[in-house]
């Protein structure tokens, strides 16, 4: 019986780091308001794989439309050095603290995709750098949009982003040989804060429908916690519709004609977010069309919602890679800090360059424009648009 001693021994420690988590976010302050600061710093990192050729274009990007920001130091720009997998492996360490110390010195992040150690390759198993920072500047609501104009598809997701599967998806045990146990968690505090801005983004931009996503049905305790508590939430805002789904039959009335267009905001646990999100961009053209915003309290970072591609790189299609999930990130940034007319000059570009009977297509492979040749599109779009 020593091995049931043993695993209960390492599930009380991550019970007590539950519980300090629960304090350490208790005695946060409200939102960072970004109209009070005399400077935004913003801190890019280049990420993995194909994340440095995307992240060249957001830079671009950046420079080019905060070109009088940059001038009056009402923007700071700071490239964050070392969030790379070799350095990562090389220090063993998921956050260096020099890393983490330059991203905690920066008030919004646009990160590029980062390399997670898998089984089998010659990296030490770090946990997920992103999962990693999500976790350590407490993002806790990751806001992915889906459009699909022609489908009359209007979707926006909120994905709890701290708790579920994933707070301690790296801390799980063997058990025995035989025996394998991972834990997931759901507190109060971090279902409300979720569903609190969900339906307050509702109320601000007139939506009518509120989804809440789970599988309480199976998963009782912190499924039917997640559950219960949006609904209280909701019982505050009279004028919005909520209904409720289990997460399976969700991701399949997603992709039914009929059904699909009813849904508008969507609220998920963290790992239910992450299957119907890649769903969702998928549905929308691919997961390189859709942007992702990691909000917190202090910090957010902004990404793309797909991964560092290691395949495209395998195949020399590295320069071929899709900016315009990390572009969409960038209008999200720009929304978030209030940098406002800058984000709608840049969503519209974007929908005119990504449009169906645009020129120039990137499709991720030789047939398709390189990266560089999208990004000069946009650039140059950006120079002649007169925002509507
Ligand atoms: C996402 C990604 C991440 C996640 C990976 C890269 C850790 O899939 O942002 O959706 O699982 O959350
Ligand atoms: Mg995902």
């Amino acid at each position: 019986m020593t091995y049931i001693k043993k695993a209960s021994s390492h599930f009380e420690k991550l019970l007590e780091s539950s519980l300090k988590r629960l304090e350490y976010i208790k005695s946060q302050g409200d939102f960072v308001d970004y109209s009070k600061l005399d400077s935004i710093k913003i801190g890019v990192c280049d990420g993995d794989g194909i994340g440095p050729t995307i992240m060249a274009s957001a830079k671009a990007v950046l420079n080019f439309l905060l070109k009088e920001e940059i001038y009056s130091n009402k923007v700071k720009i700071k490239n964050i050095e070392g969030f790379t997998i070799e350095n990562r492996a090389r220090c063993n360490n998921t956050l260096p603290d020099y890393v983490l110390e330059d991203i905690k010195s920066c008030n919004v992040i646009l990160k590029g995709p980062t390399t997670t150690p898998r089984l089998g390759d010659s990296y030490p198993m770090l946990e997920s750098a992103n999962v990693a920072l999500r976790k350590e500047l407490d993002l806790f609501a990751n806001v992915r949009p889906v459009k699909i104009k022609e489908k009359n598809i209007d979707w926006v997701f909120f994905r709890e982003n701290t708790e579920g599967a994933y707070t301690f998806g790296s801390c799980g045990v063997n058990v025995s040989d035989e025996l394998a146990v991972d834990f997931t968690i759901t507190t109060n505090l971090g279902s409300y804060r979720i569903a609190k801005l969900a339906f307050e983004y509702a109320k601000k931009t007139g939506r009518k429908k509120v989804s809440i996503i789970t599988k309480a049905n199976i998963i009782k305790k912190t499924d039917g916690k997640f559950l219960n508590i949006c609904k209280e939430v909701a019982k505050e805002y009279k004028n919005i519709d909520v209904d409720d789904w289990y997460v399976d039959i969700a991701a399949a009335k997603l992709v039914d004609e009929q059904s699909s267009k009813d849904f508008s905001v969507l609220i998920l646990p963290n790992l239910y977010g992450d299957i119907l999100t890649d769903e969702a961009a998928q549905i929308q053209g691919g997961v390189g069309t859709a942007g992702s915003a990691n909000i917190g309290k202090k910090y957010a970072m902004f990404e793309a919602i797909h991964g560092s591609a290691p395949k495209m790189v395998q195949a020399g299609l590295c320069s071929y890679a899709n900016p315009t999930s990390i572009l969409r990130a960038v209008v999200f940034m720009l929304n978030h800090i209030g940098l406002l007319s800058s984000a709608k000059k840049l969503e519209q570009t974007l929908d005119i360059c990504t449009d169906l009977n645009s020129k120039i297509k990137v499709t991720g492979f030789k047939d398709g424009a390189t990266t560089k040749e999208f990004t000069e599109y946009v650039l140059d779009t950006l120079q002649k648009i007169n925002i509507s």
